[in-house]
């Protein structure tokens, strides 16, 4: 005992990576369930930033294992690269501390041209997709002829599954799309390659998630992506291909609900967005340049896996009432809070409008989205700058309002305020040991 799950309550980018890393502090293994290497996650140590997309946030911090589970999908070209870049950075991640689960999917470089062709398909309704192949990688997986990880145990057969999910692949992308074949017999051979890297990196990861639940040690389930853009739950068609809520961590994983004890919800302050896709306090013009920023700053809106800028908006609390009740929150991270320094007069979506009619919940889950207008609540800004707020008494009233506020119409507490990027920058409100 215990599993705590850490899951973005918005569109993704709320800032887990940060939250995982400072959590992992006290964590065994820390766990990614679900998406790949569409994740970007961010973690600051002193004047180290490192930008992590399929190794958990957690291996930022040397004590700990990593665990890619059932639920992701391997890109292992990403994996390796990651792996070498961290390692130049002084971080060793080694087969001693990091496992892929046999269950895992493989990424190919025939699901990114899928997922390319699909997206020139769909021209002015294209999603907005990471182009990472994710959605073609899910696709192989449901129809039931992915390729595992496992598969890499075995190189002559895994060359041949691969060599043949290419040229199937292929007859997509030239008879439907219109697009360029891959070489097959290349994309083979290059994976070999890949498998005899990774092949001592395979284990028994619902093994040994068990047996430190059982050794009462701490398991950290790292959500990637959103509530949002979960493919049940999320703005459905502009959600990614996997489940990145909170009982996706138990499928993810390969692990009951009766070891749940904390799901953990980060929230930015404010609302971003990346991709297509409806955003009812969405803001343009000056608002929305002060919240996403020029890109000078590392933290500025700009997205970490394609550099696409943010769309950014106002809070809005009936998105995030909704996140509480599709994860069970136990509590909520409120991320960013010091970005709102300086602005006058702070926005609160408190309900949607719609046909003159007001509702503080969502009508039909997400469904129509589109048509919502949001109804605001006025909240008093701050001028100072709190990014070296420690305690609660640190933040001026303004800022303790607008927390407590949230909480009040969230219904979760807040247990803990980021107030910068580095490690040190919170306001931590409750103890998780
Ligand atoms: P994730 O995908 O949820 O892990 O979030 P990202 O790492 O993609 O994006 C969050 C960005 O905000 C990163 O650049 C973080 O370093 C930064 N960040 C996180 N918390 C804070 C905070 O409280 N204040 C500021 N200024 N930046 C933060
Ligand atoms: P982290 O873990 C923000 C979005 C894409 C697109 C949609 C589908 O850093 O929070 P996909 O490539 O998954 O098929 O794209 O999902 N998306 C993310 N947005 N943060 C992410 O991850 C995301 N991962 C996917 O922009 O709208
Ligand atoms: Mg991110």
């Amino acid at each position: 005992m215990p599993l705590d799950i850490v899951v973005g309550a918005q569109w993704g980018d709320e800032g887990k990576g940060r939250m995982v890393d400072l959590f992992a502090g006290k964590a065994s293994i820390v766990a990614r369930f679900s998406g790949g290497d569409n994740a970007g996650h961010t973690v600051t140590v002193g004047d180290q930033i490192f930008k992590l997309h399929l190794v958990p946030s957690g291996l930022a911090r040397p004590h700990t294992l990593g665990i890619l589970g059932n639920g992701v999908v391997v890109n292992p070209a990403t994996l390796l690269h990651e792996i070498d870049t961290l390692r130049q950075g002084g971080v060793t991640v080694n087969p001693d501390r990091l496992k892929i689960s046999p269950a895992a999917h493989l990424i190919t470089p025939a699901h990114r041209a899928l997922d390319a062709a699909q997206e020139a398909s769909r021209g002015q309704a294209s999603l907005g997709t990471t182009l990472r192949g994710i959605g073609p990688a899910y696709m192989d997986k449901t129809a039931r002829q992915g390729i595992r990880a496992a598969e890499m145990l075995d190189e002559e057969a895994f060359a041949d599954r691969v060599s043949a999910h290419v040229e199937a692949a292929n007859r997509l992308l030239t008879g439907i799309y219109g697009t360029e074949p891959l070489d097959a017999s290349r994309v083979a051979s290059e994976y070999l390659d890949y498998s005899r890297q990774l092949k001592p990196y395979i284990g028994d990861t619902v093994g040994l998630v068990a047996e430190a639940l059982q050794s009462e040690k701490t398991v950290l389930a790292e959500g990637a992506q959103g509530t949002l853009l979960d493919l049940d739950h999320g703005t459905y068609p502009f959600v990614t291909s996997s489940n990145p809520t909170a009982a996706g961590a138990l499928i993810g994983l390969g692990v009951g609900p009766r070891w749940v004890r904390e799901v953990i919800g980060v929230a930015k302050a404010f609302q971003t967005r990346v991709g297509e896709g409806g955003f009812p306090t969405e803001l343009d013009g000056e608002m929305a340049i002060r919240l996403r920023g020029t890109g000078e700053n590392p933290w500025d809106e700009f997205g970490t896996t394609t550099g696409r800028a943010r769309r950014v908006g106002w809070l809005d609390l009936v998105l995030l009432r909704y996140a509480v009740r599709v994860n069970g929150l136990t509590h909520l991270t409120l991320t960013k809070l010091d970005i709102l320094s300086g602005i006058k007069t702070l926005k609160l979506c408190v309900a949607y409008e719609r046909d003159g009619r007001s509702s503080p919940d969502l009508a039909l889950g997400t469904y129509e989205m589109g048509h919502y207008r949001p109804v605001y609540e006025d909240l008093p800004g701050w001028e100072q700058d709190i990014q070296d707020a420690r305690v609660w008494n640190d933040l001026p009233p303004q800022a303790q309002q607008y927390v407590r506020r949230i909480e009040a119409l969230a219904g979760v507490k807040v247990g803990w305020i980021s107030v910068g990027p580095e490690r040190d920058q919170m306001v931590q409100l409750v103890s998780v040991e």
